[in-house]
This record gives structure tokens, C-alpha cells and sequence, in this order.
């Protein structure tokens, strides 16, 4: 290292001993002082073709500029742009609990036409459940490879053969005719049944469970509009659903503001159950609301869907088919 440094100091001194030398110098400072321009040039010419660039020159301040950049894809940031006007709900979109960035454009699509009211939670919710699709064209087969995670309604429907592997009678003290549905449906309605009670004094009552292609035709054609689902969209027919009331209030709007009702409403999830139709989001599930029908997802999700205050619907958009879903926090 030495050697090196005294061989350049040698071949230092000899150049600069050289009177052309300093003739140069001046040279070498402006060369490298158009280099440094040209090179801030380039920067400045490739900042202005960011998308950071481009959405801040609509009117975005740069921090929301920034942040809309980072987190839409290439597409849609130009397909922002290319509205070429502010939009006030694009920024604070981003924070919204349950935003998924795919579905942006929607989000900002269907603001301007929503007749739901124009809260952006709500927004959120009814595209991400895809209520913002037309509902022929947005309609798909139900995917039953999630097991007891499958998503079964308007939009997501099961075929006519469509039958549950095993099917489990419930007991006669739980229902008034034979009723069967999954095991661990059937298991975990026996342990709330108990629990309610000893806490309420009432009986629980299975009304209906497992309900086939062919008998949900019937159910559909008998009963009261709105509470019946169309063939292939009745979660009756996944075994994982069932019709509940009690011995002391079997009729469905008794038992609703029953103690043993309320008991239900605030405890199934401790059993793996949902209350699927709940009163107060029923644009997002499509039906009326059902304070009788209970849905088994597991304990870990009912868990997660009671203290989060949500549907089963926007569960399963937000943390089963949202494409960023294994990155998310749980
Ligand atoms: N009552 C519910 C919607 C069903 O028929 O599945
Ligand atoms: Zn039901």
C-alpha cells in the first residue's frame, strides 16, 4: 500500500511539474461540472415520468403523492392519472381497514355512482364483497376445496350435486324432526346448547340444517320472499348452516329478542358459530336480516369475525381471496 502511494505521489509531481498541467485543469473542472448537470438533468427528466411525479402534478400534496405511488400498481396509477382531476377519496382510501389495492379502481368507480351512502367504510365493504359487479356476470362457482371456509351466496353457488362427505344426525333433544350436518357442526351446537342452558334456561333447537339441491327448491318456492336463498346459493346445502330457535320461543321473531336469542347472538362464536345475516349489513350479504341462522367457521374465525364486527362475506374478500391476504397482519 505504501509502495503504492509513494509511486503515485512520484507520477503526481511529475505531471503537475509539467506547465500544459495546469493549462488542463480548467478544462477538467468545467468537464466535470457539465457532467454533474447532465446528470441531475437525467434525474430530474426521469423524476418527472414517476407515477410519484405525475399523481402530485393533479393536485395530490407529495406525501399523498408518495404514498398512492408506493402502494398502486403501475396500471393503475396511470388510470389515476389519466383522470386527470383530484380525487378527494383516493388518499384516505389508503387507510381504510380493510382497503385492497386491487380493487382501487373500483373503489373510486363506484364512490361516484353508490346509492348505499358515500361513507367510505361502507364503499369498501360492498366492492370488495364485489356488490359493485353486475350480478350475472360477477356469479362463479363456489370454491369447496376452503372446507368449512367455503363462501356460498348470490355470487358464489354450488352445483346440484353438490353434497356434504358426511352428514351426522343431530339428537332428538336438538331438533323436532331429523336434522343432520357436519360433525363438528353438530358437536359444538350439543356444548353451546348445554352452556345456554345453564346460562339462560331455555333450549336451543336445531329448526333446520343440512338441506339438499333438491329440498332447497322447495324451501326457496314455500317461503316468505327474502329469506329463502335460490338453489345452489343456500349454505344449507354445505352442511355447515343451521335454523335455529328455542323450545320456550320457537317462533323465529320471538325468539330474536329471547334471552336465550340475545344469549346466542353474543356467545356462538365461543362454539365456532356466526351469526351470518346479521341486522345491520345486509346490502353487503344480499339477504334480510336472520337472527336464526347460524354459520360454522371454526372457532379461530368466528373469533376474528365477532371482534372485528363483520360478514362472513367480507372476511372471506379480505383475508381468503385478497391477493396480498398471506402478508397481512393477524
Ligand atoms: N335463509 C337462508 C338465506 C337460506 O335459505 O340459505
Ligand atoms: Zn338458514
Amino acid at each position: 500500500m505504501n509502495n503504492f502511494w509513494q509511486r503515485f505521489m512520484r507520477q503526481w509531481r511529475q505531471w503537475s511539474d509539467r506547465p500544459q498541467f495546469w493549462e488542463t485543469v480548467p478544462f477538467v473542472i468545467m468537464g466535470l461540472l457539465a457532467l454533474t448537470l447532465m446528470v441531475k438533468g437525467c434525474q430530474g427528466i426521469c423524476y418527472h415520468s414517476t407515477a410519484e411525479y405525475r399523481i402530485h402534478r393533479l393536485g395530490y400534496p407529495i406525501d399523498q403523492a408518495r404514498a398512492l405511488a408506493a402502494v398502486l400498481s403501475d396500471v393503475q396509477a396511470d388510470s389515476l392519472i389519466a383522470r386527470s382531476e383530484h380525487d378527494t377519496i383516493a388518499y384516505p382510501l389508503l387507510s381504510e381497514r380493510y382497503f385492497i389495492a386491487e380493487n382501487f379502481d373500483r373503489y373510486l368507480a363506484y364512490h361516484k355512482v353508490a346509492t348505499t351512502g358515500t361513507a367510505l367504510n361502507n364503499i369498501v365493504a360492498i366492492v370488495n364483497v364485489g356488490g359493485d359487479l353486475d350480478w350475472d356476470s360477477s356469479a362463479a362457482p363456489c370454491d369447496i376445496s376452503k372446507g368449512k371456509l367455503m363462501l356460498v351466496n348470490g355470487r358464489h353457488y354450488l352445483d346440484e350435486q353438490y353434497k356434504p362427505d358426511s352428514l351426522m344426525a343431530f339428537q332428538r333433544t336438538c331438533c323436532y324432526e331429523d336434522q343432520r350436518a357436519l360433525s363438528a357442526v353438530v358437536q359444538e351446537f350439543v356444548i353451546m346448547q348445554q352452556e345456554c342452558k345453564k346460562q339462560t334456561d331455555a333450549q336451543l333447537m336445531v329448526n333446520s340444517a343440512y338441506r339438499s339441491y333438491q329440498q332447497q327448491i322447495g324451501t326457496y318456492k314455500r317461503n316468505e320472499k327474502g329469506y329463502a336463498a335460490r338453489p345452489g346459493s343456500s349454505e344449507h346445502q354445505t352442511g355447515l348452516a343451521i335454523d335455529v330457535t328455542s323450545l320456550q320461543h320457537p317462533m323465529r321473531w320471538s325468539f330474536d329478542t329471547s334471552k336465550e336469542g340475545v344469549w346466542m347472538r353474543e356467545n356462538c362464536h365461543k362454539y365456532g358459530f356466526i351469526l351470518r345475516y346479521p341486522k345491520k349489513q345486509s346490502q353487503i350479504f344480499g339477504f334480510a336480516y336472520e337472527p336464526w341462522h347460524l354459520r360454522y367457521v371454526g372457532k379461530d374465525v368466528a373469533q376474528r369475525i365477532h371482534d372485528e364486527d363483520i360478514t362472513f362475506d367480507e372476511y372471506y374478500a379480505y383475508y381468503i381471496e385478497n391477493p396480498q391476504a398471506k402478508t397481512l397482519k393477524r
